[in-house]
């Protein structure tokens, strides 16, 4: 299954993508997280995309175009995967299409998470992420049983630097003038699902398992 979930910062994309991997038992692909994982150990990529993070702006379309070709030649996607944050715009969307297309395969599914604007701050503004196995808390949603550290192994939670307000804001601008444009894209194309975004966790996880499975 080659699906892409497409929404706004704090939709709940990589909440969804973790639990979507294991039912599926296919890799989750975060342009997020391989790209703050390059800042993390300084190489040339995450030298280039740090500023452009730090602002909340996207990272050049050639940078990620070229991050994702790499991952998908990987030995795990060969029976699919969850794009999460990739494509951002139509420019790496139609790259998207031209390297399936190369490789002989096709995308099986766009969801679209809806969540307004509001819900997306407060979501974004309590997250709080774990510095080693990356798993995600919010203070009000769903807090860690000891403050700041996480349930899961132990070690310290920390606050994206992007996850504060301005650049919040600047995200959400960002979201709606270059990736929003996406919803067309794929509707034109007959690939797109929408999926409501709000209420709890796992009731999204089931709305988006029955899309999946129609
Ligand atoms: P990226 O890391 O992709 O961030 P994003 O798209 O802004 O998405 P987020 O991770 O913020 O939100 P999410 O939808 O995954 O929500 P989550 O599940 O974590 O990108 C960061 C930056 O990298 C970009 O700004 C850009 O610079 C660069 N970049 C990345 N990809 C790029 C690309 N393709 N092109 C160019 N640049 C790129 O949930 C958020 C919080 O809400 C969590 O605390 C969670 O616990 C909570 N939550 C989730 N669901 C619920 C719910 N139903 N109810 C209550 N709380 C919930």
């Amino acid at each position: 299954m080659r699906m892409i979930l497409l929404g706004p910062p704090g939709a709940g994309k990589g909440t969804q993508a973790k639990m979507l991997t294991e039912k599926y038992q296919i890799p989750q692909i975060s342009t997020g997280d391989i790209l703050r994982q390059a800042v993390k150990d300084c190489t040339s990529i995450g030298q280039e995309a740090k500023s452009y993070m730090d602002r909340g702006v996207l990272v050049p379309d050639q940078v990620v175009i070229r991050v994702i070709q790499d991952r998908l030649g990987k030995p795990d996607c060969t029976r699919g995967y969850i794009l999460d944050g990739f494509p951002r715009t139509v420019a790496q969307a139609e790259a998207l299409g031209d390297t399936l297309a190369r490789m002989g395969s096709t995308l099986d599914h766009v969801l679209s998470i809806k969540v307004e604007a509001e819900e997306l701050v407060r979501r974004l503004s309590g997250r709080r992420t774990c510095r080693s196995c990356g798993e995600a808390y919010h203070l009000l949603y769903s807090a860690p049983r000891k403050d700041g550290v996480c349930d899961k192994c132990g070690a310290a939670l920390y606050q994206r630097d992007d996850d504060k307000e301005e650049t919040i804001k600047r995200r959400l601008q960002v979201y709606q003038s270059e990736t929003a444009p996406l919803i067309s894209y794929y509707q034109d194309r007959g690939l797109l699902r929408e999926i409501a975004g709000q209420g709890e966790i796992g009731e999204i996880f089931e709305r988006i398992c029955r899309v999946l499975e129609k």
